[in-house]
């Protein structure tokens, strides 16, 4: 039986791991935590389909239009066009597993405006819409668990994956409860770890989500793609745990953003994105908004308060977030604002079945960067996450069938040796353990959050990035001298340094694109230059970055 590993079990990794017990292939579902806990849950707007339920014309060619303009031209039209046309049978998939969704008076599915879009598209339930389409997929995935085609192993982490001359065999795990690297070997592996929150502190999004899969698979020989390209979200409420996502959901359903001016001694509203933009104004997508809150510079509120009852209908979560967390009646107050980071367009680079540039690794959901080019629009995550794990799944069935057909024990024979690499990561590992404790990881992590979000803000210039790269280079050195830090958990031990790797990477690749584009702006370099339209490829070598242009598309079409 084919055999495919899968790390991370959000939306992206349950979908793969669906997809492949639907083709009879076994796939072993490995994270840290159970799915109810994963980021996926956090999702709140909806998913983008072009089923035309509001009458307005929808299409699949307008979803592409706006996913490829939104994206300022930089994902690839191969990528972004199969995956707006599968997009309605996606929908009717998770309906049919479950997902609940908000429905019209006429039954069919209700859909929302959304940034970006050129008319309602986001079907959605509430602003739950992440935790519905989740619910569904545990669901199903349990019912593949019952035939024996889906393995759960919860409470392990990810260590590295097992690779020789460009093709990967499996991964290490990290068992918790043993406190044991146990290898899994399998005839692929799939990525779905999600994007790098930690690496900031505080975003909207899980820090569970830390970059380490993808900073240690850079540091194995894995390529990663259009690391600067982070998205501030426009409207998210500070507390001091997180940046709490407000969801666009607020504006689409008609919440307007203002700030206030004194003038002639009378405080009046600015409603300084529809002076700008029109009656669209505050739905235009993230980068756009995110700028202009920055220019604004000064306290901006979102008022939702002449929604009346369509707030308690439409968008319930919102009202009880801002009330839990910011004690704000959102029926009376408006909600002060900040942009915070929300999403990484950028990460693996993967092909059109995604597999990244080694043979055998696969990444799916954020952690892979391919249809969102330099700004993602809305609603189209949760669609990608479901679409690139069904792509994955679908291509390594193909795969497996078209190489030789091999017995279990014919793989094994064939298989490289690992013991070595094994032996010297427990090594490491368990030297690590029996050190003593002289230097807090998690104060690393703090600073690198720091340098992260004053140096990879939404306006960024070369003096404060070479600067950032500066304080990273050197956080890397004395991550690299660190003996065990007793107070914290294994696996943020020997996280920290592909942390710290991804981060620096991240660093070099803003500074490299000198121009602006979608989220991605250049206050040296203002222009979005033609020439540049191609993606920021950059890979690792012995300690040594290495950053390209792709302009040939490889990883795009
Ligand atoms: O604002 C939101 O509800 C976020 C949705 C998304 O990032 O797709």
């Amino acid at each position: 039986m084919k055999n495919v590993l899968i790390i991370g079990s959000g939306i992206s990794g349950m979908t793969a791991a669906i997809s492949c017990a639907e083709r009879g292939m076994h796939a072993i579902l490995v994270s840290p935590f159970m799915s109810e806990r994963s980021q996926s849950v956090m999702a709140e707007g909806g998913i983008n389909a072009a089923l035309d339920n509001m009458g307005e014309g929808d299409s699949v060619s307008r979803h592409i239009e706006d996913t490829l303009k939104g994206g300022n031209m930089l994902a690839g039209e191969q990528a972004v066009t199969g995956l707006c046309e599968r997009a309605p049978d996606i929908i009717r998939w998770l309906q049919k597993l479950g997902t609940v969704f908000s429905l019209k008076e006429d039954g069919k599915i209700d859909q929302r405006a959304f940034g970006g879009q050129s008319c309602r598209r986001t079907c959605y339930c509430g602003a739950s819409t992440g935790k519905q389409i989740v619910s569904a997929l545990i669901m199903e995935t349990r019912r593949y668990e019952a035939q024996g085609l889906i393995e759960r192993r919860v409470w392990n982490d990810f260590h590295s994956c097992l690779i020789r001359d460009g093709k990967c065999y499996g991964a290490l795990i990290f068992i918790e409860s043993t406190a044991q690297l146990e290898p899994v070997y399998a005839d692929a592996v799939i990525m779905a770890t999600g994007g790098q929150n930690a690496v900031f502190g505080k975003t909207t999004g899980s820090t569970q989500c830390d970059g380490y899969a993808a900073g240690k698979l850079f540091m194995q020989g894995a390529e990663l793609k259009n690391l600067e390209f982070i998205q501030y979200h426009p409207t998210t409420m500070e507390t001091s745990q997180k940046k709490m996502l407000i969801s666009e959901s607020a504006r689409g359903e008609g919440g307007r953003l203002y700030y206030e001016e004194n003038i002639g001694g009378e405080v009046k509203r600015v409603y300084f994105m529809e002076d700008k933009y029109g009656e669209k104004g505050n739905l235009m997508p993230r980068d756009v908004v995110s700028r202009c809150i920055y220019n604004v510079d000064r306290q901006v509120y979102l008022d939702l308060t002449f929604l009346g009852d369509k707030i308690d209908r439409k968008i319930p979560e919102v009202r009880d977030v801002c009330m839990k967390y910011g004690g704000i009646d959102v029926h009376k107050e408006s909600i002060p604002v900040t942009p915070s980071v929300h999403f990484f367009m950028g990460g693996l680079a993967v092909d059109d079945d995604h597999m990244t540039n080694i043979d055998g690794l696969y990444a799916v959901g954020e952690c892979a960067s391919r249809y969102h080019g330099a700004n993602r629009l809305g609603g189209n995550s949760t669609l990608a996450a479901v679409y690139s794990g069904m792509k994955a799944a679908e291509a390594i069935d193909r795969k497996i069938s078209s190489d030789s057909a091999q017995t279990d024990a014919r793989k094994e024979a064939e298989r490289p040796d690992f013991t070595e690499y094994i032996e010297t990561e427990r090594a490491k590992l368990f030297g690590l353990f029996e050190s003593e404790s002289r230097f807090p990881v998690m104060y690393i992590r703090d600073m690198t959050a720091e340098t992260m979000n004053k140096k990879l803000g939404i306006v960024r210039d070369e003096e404060n990035l070479s600067k950032g790269i500066e304080d990273l280079s050197y956080y890397i050195d004395m991550a690299g001298k660190i003996n065990y830090d007793k107070s914290v958990l294994p696996y943020f031990n020997y996280s920290v340094q592909a942390i710290l790797v991804l981060a620096k990477a991240t660093l070099i690749c803003a500074k490299e694109r000198r121009e602006s584009r979608g989220a991605h702006y250049r206050s040296d370099y203002p222009e979005t230059i033609e020439d540049m339209r191609a993606a920021t490829i950059i890979s690792y070598d012995d300690g040594a970055f290495n950053i390209r242009l792709d302009r040939e598309g490889r990883y795009e079409n």
